[in-house]
Order: structure tokens, then sequence, then C-alpha cells
């Protein structure tokens, strides 16, 4: 996508051939920085301290990781120690070892001098997928938008709720949830973005509503008890929501708060999707309640917020008592009978094993 004019993706190899470029989102929405990864180890540090993050992102910034290791040090012993090293950084979501899978088994038995290339070559080739596959996300997820505006009978704008930031910025570009935004607004089919501010670090207050205005997409920042009101009064037409793991069975497992939106969705029947590349899906499991592992993070990410003054610092307040203590979970799981549909780079399906096999038949058992 555009920033000021000017094409970006999240990551990128620098013009030197070998130091990887990314958006510091810490920085977004207040300043737009760019910053270089010269080792793996900042790889894993940008991953853990969110400088990156969203599920396909953080696969691809894992995935240059082993490449940047590779570079200085490519034997198995160095392999392995960045692949444990990279793939604890964040737990929740699958993409992360996927991407680190697939450089690795890419390695196997190949000879030192050639793994630094082979990484950056598979690296690469998860990125560009990841922009195919979220531009077929945006496709199919756009005649979710384009039924809701006949529904309208063509006289206003579809009211799409998102929660999180599953937009350009979480992916390579594009996006899962907001790529089917981005297609219809720029179809000239007029669409407006109720944007949950997603406490405690706020990626929807941050890095959605940045990217949507940076896109000229109308939209509107709700705090995340709003949405059930919203939806009770009749101005939210559909939900779509990424998620960081999915299910054999469908459920999913996103930012912390999506479970609400969608209890909220079934009671008011509005649609409740989730848009996903296959990356996401952990076919070994079936229970995301049970068997997903849930990010819990500091908990100064609850009691300390930032935000620019009116003298254009940005600076770190305490929102809590001295004393009072904080839990963080970073992410809820909604069980698929929840969730109306998936959204993939396939088409759309129902959130089951029978639907997702429909588009994934390789997967059967
Ligand atoms: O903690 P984050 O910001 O990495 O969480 C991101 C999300 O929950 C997104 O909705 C998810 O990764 C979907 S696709 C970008």
């Amino acid at each position: 996508m555009k920033v000021k004019g000017v094409p970006y993706r999240t990551i990128w190899v620098n013009d030197d051939g070998w130091s990887i470029g990314i958006i510091d989102q810490t920085k977004l929405p207040h300043a737009f920085v760019t910053t270089s990864l010269k080792t793996w180890e900042e790889a894993a540090h940008a991953i853990k301290a969110m400088i990156v993050r969203g599920a396909p992102l953080i696969g691809a910034t894992g995935a240059y990781g082993l490449a940047l290791a590779m570079r200085v040090d490519p034997s198995d012993a160095m392999l392995e120690k960045a692949y444990q090293v990279i793939n604890e950084t964040r737990p929740t979501a699958i993409n992360l070892k996927w991407a680190l899978d697939r450089v690795r088994n890419a390695l196997h038995n190949r000879p030192p001098a050639e793994r630094a290339a082979i990484s950056y070559k598979i690296a690469a080739e998860i990125c560009e997928e990841d922009v195919a596959t979220c531009s077929a996300i945006g496709d199919h997820g756009l005649t979710l938008i384009e039924e809701a505006y006949e529904k309208t009978g063509r006289k206003r704008a579809v009211n799409v709720l998102t929660h999180c930031n599953a937009g350009w910025l979480g992916c390579v570009d594009w996006g899962t949830a907001i790529a089917p935004i981005y297609k219809a607004h720029d179809k000239g089919i007029p669409v407006h973005v109720w944007v949950d501010e997603t406490r405690p670090r706020n990626q929807g207050a941050s890095l959605t509503a940045w990217e949507l205005n940076s896109h000229g997409v109308p939209h509107t920042v709700i705090v995340d008890n709003a949405g059930g009101h919203l939806m009770q009064h009749g101005k939210v037409d559909l939900c779509i929501v990424g998620t960081d793991r999915t299910t054999r069975d469908g459920d999913v497992c996103n930012k912390i708060g999506t479970y609400l939106k969608a209890l909220a969705a079934k009671d008011n029947n509005v649609p409740f999707y989730v848009a996903l590349p296959h990356s996401t899906i952990d076919w070994t499991i079936r229970d995301g309640v049970k068997e997903i592992p849930i990010e819990e993070r500091a908990q100064e990410e609850v009691i300390v917020m930032s935000g620019r003054t009116a003298t254009g610092e940005v600076v770190p307040v305490t929102i809590t008592p001295e004393g009072s203590k904080a839990a963080n979970y970073g992410f809820d799981v909604t069980p698929a009978r929840l969730v109306t549909g998936l959204v993939t780079e396939r088409g759309i399906c129902a959130a089951s094993e029978e639907g997702l096999i429909k588009l994934y038949p390789e997967f059967a058992k």
C-alpha cells in the first residue's frame, strides 16, 4: 500500500542485498519510521517487542531472521538455536512456526555454503505468496461487502466492524480482514469501518485507523466495549476479523476481545467472518480453547499507555493506582459455532473441518 504516495510493504531486503527493512510499528500512528534488522537476534527482538506484529508478518520476519543467522553461521547448531529462540518469541500465531519450518526444511542436508542464499529465497517466496494470498482473500471477501451493499438497497455505506489490526501492517501487504475493505473502497462501494481500539496495545486505534486514514477509507474508532451496543442498534452490517491460529474444526484464535464481539454478533444476527491465509491453519489441533497456547504479556502494557501531548511529544502515562496488578492475556478463542464463515485465499467456507477440507482437500485424512 502507499504511504504518502510511496508504495511500501511491511518488510523488504535493503539495497545492500542482505539487511532487512521493516516499519517500526511501535512508532505509529504518530511517526512513520523504518528501521533495519542486521542480525537474527534483532529479528527475534523485533517480533517479541512487537516492532513488527500480525500473524503473517511475524512469519515473514522469522524467515528472514533465519536467513540473517545463516549468513553469519550456516551450521546446524546455529540453525537450531535461531529457530528455537525465534519460535519462542510469540507462542500463539502459528504462522511463525509455519514459516520457520519452511525455511528449516529447505535447508535440510544442504551444504553450508548454499544455506544463506536458500533461506533468503524462501523468505522472499513467503513474502510474495503472502501478498498474492491476501489479495485473493480481499477478492473473496469483497463479495460479502457487495452483498451487504445490495441489502442496503445501495442506499448507504456498508458498516463493517473489525478488531485489532488485520490490515496490511500485520501482513506483507493488503492485510487479511482489511483486504476486502480496501477492495470494496477501491471499487467505489461505500464502506465505513468501526475500528475497535483494541486495548491494551491499541492496534486498532494506532494501526488500523492509521492504515484506513492513509488510504482514505471512512472509519470511526470505538472503545472495545461499544460493538455490542452498535449491533443492537443495526449499525453493524458485518464483522470481519483476522486470526492468529485456526483449528482443523474451525475455531479461531485472535486478539483478546474478539470472542466477545462474536457473542454480540450472534445475539444480534450480525454475520461474523474471519479472514485468514492457509498459513494460519493449524491442522494438528481441533479444540482451540483447550489446545492453543495464549500469549501472556507484561502487565506494564495494561498499566501504562502512551500518547501524544498537545506539544507533540509522545509520552507514557500510568492509568492505574500504584500497587494494582494487571493481567494481560493477548488472545482469545472464538469457537467455530460463532463464526459465520472463513474467508480464505481459496474462497469462503464454513468454519468446520468439512468446510476447510472442501477448500484444502490435500489436508483430508
Ligand atoms: O498481537 P498482534 O498485534 O500480533 O495481533 C494481531 C492480530 O490479532 C491480528 O488480528 C492477526 O494477526 C490477524 S492477521 C494480521
